[in-house]
């Protein structure tokens, strides 16, 4: 029989928490603030909502949220609690501000669900006024050193190779060749994953900005190969984007060549499974490290083990793409 011990020890004597989602929305945010909701009333804490993210911080937007106000939302996609990118916080008086709703609320600890910008501006917060910040990586960028994974990437990836399957359809009927371009500000991830899971010809990211040209000879050596269409993946932060890497091909090869932009789409959706189970485990997770008296970490899931890792490190470190995986992805495109 599994041993369970369903009480956490509270040696920091947490009584209530505050939870908002922060930056770009990313699916499985939902199911992360219900964790937090669920596990903090289960050691009978509760929990503020904060609406907008730090946009609705510096104005008071709370109320108190408790398990049944989080019912029937693991399965949907954006965030219940509202999200937003705010000018103000970044000036000490917005934080200032923040932190003086928080203290008000009795809050003993903030749990910030987002990317590096939000542990941005949490750190800061706890830097300046004492209050303990936990991070929940919540990006479908993937790009946050200290886990393997992101709640939102695996949906994000999801939904990329969707469309990827569907314009292939296209590219293969009208022997064409699509250029499509996946999210990602400054990482592969998405590209890399959706290149290898798309069988695409090639892959361009930002982690290695190889030169456009070498699209051209990919592009005509599959011509030569007998291949009827062509997928290209480009990640949106590669210089130029798709589009660019879409104009080389035409002007190089004078192929009928296609520019798909993905965009949003790939932040929006139905979390898949895996983006429920990780939001849940390092919802939980937050709660217990801020009991635990944690601060100014960011919880993560790495090698299949909880870890937490300073704010500072999740940006100042980057997270390789996987060489192995980006040799992979040119092996199979034989
Ligand atoms: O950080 C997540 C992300 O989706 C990036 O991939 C993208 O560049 C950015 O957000 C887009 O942000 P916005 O919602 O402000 O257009």
């Amino acid at each position: 029989m599994i041993e369970i011990n369903e009480i956490h020890p509270n040696p920091a004597g947490i009584k209530r928490v505050a939870v908002l989602t922060s930056g770009g929305d990313a699916p499985g945010m939902n199911a992360a603030i219900r964790a937090v909701v669920r596990a903090a009333a289960s050691q009978g804490i509760e929990v503020v909502g904060v609406r907008r993210g730090f946009s609705g911080l510096h104005r008071g937007e709370m109320h108190l949220l408790g398990p049944r106000d989080v019912a029937n939302t693991i399965q949907r996609g954006g965030t219940i609690l509202l999200t937003a990118r705010s000018r103000t916080w970044r000036t000490p008086e917005g934080r200032a501000e923040g932190a003086r709703y928080l203290r008000e609320w009795g809050v003993g600890g903030l749990i910030v669900i987002g990317g590096d910008g939000s542990f941005h501006g949490g750190y800061h917060l706890q830097e300046e006024h004492g209050i303990p910040v936990i991070g929940v990586p919540g990006t479908i960028d993937n790009d946050l050193y200290g886990t393997d994974h992101t709640i939102g990437y695996f949906t994000a990836v999801e939904t990329a190779l969707d469309a990827v399957d569907k314009l292939r359809d296209t590219g293969a009927s009208h022997e064409r060749i699509f250029v499509i371009e996946v999210m990602g500000r400054h990482a592969g991830h998405i590209a890399l994953d959706v290149a290898v899971a798309g069988g695409a010809e090639e892959v361009f990211i930002p982690e290695d900005e190889k030169p456009i040209e070498s699209v051209v000879e990919i592009v005509k050596q599959s011509v030569e190969k007998g291949k009827k269409g062509s997928i290209i993946i480009v990640a949106e932060g590669y210089d130029g984007g798709a589009q660019a890497v879409g104009d080389a091909i035409q002007a190089g090869t004078g192929l009928e060549t296609r520019v798909s932009i993905l965009g949003h789409i790939q932040r929006g959706g139905s979390p898949v499974s895996s983006d429920r189970i990780l939001a849940s485990r390092l919802g939980e997770a937050a709660v217990y490290a801020l009991m635990d008296g944690q601060k100014g970490v960011m919880v993560g899931r790495t090698s299949g083990g909880i870890t937490y890792t300073p704010l500072p490190e999740t940006w100042q470190n980057s997270k390789d793409v996987s060489h192995d995986l980006y040799r992979c992805a040119r092996v199979l495109s034989i």
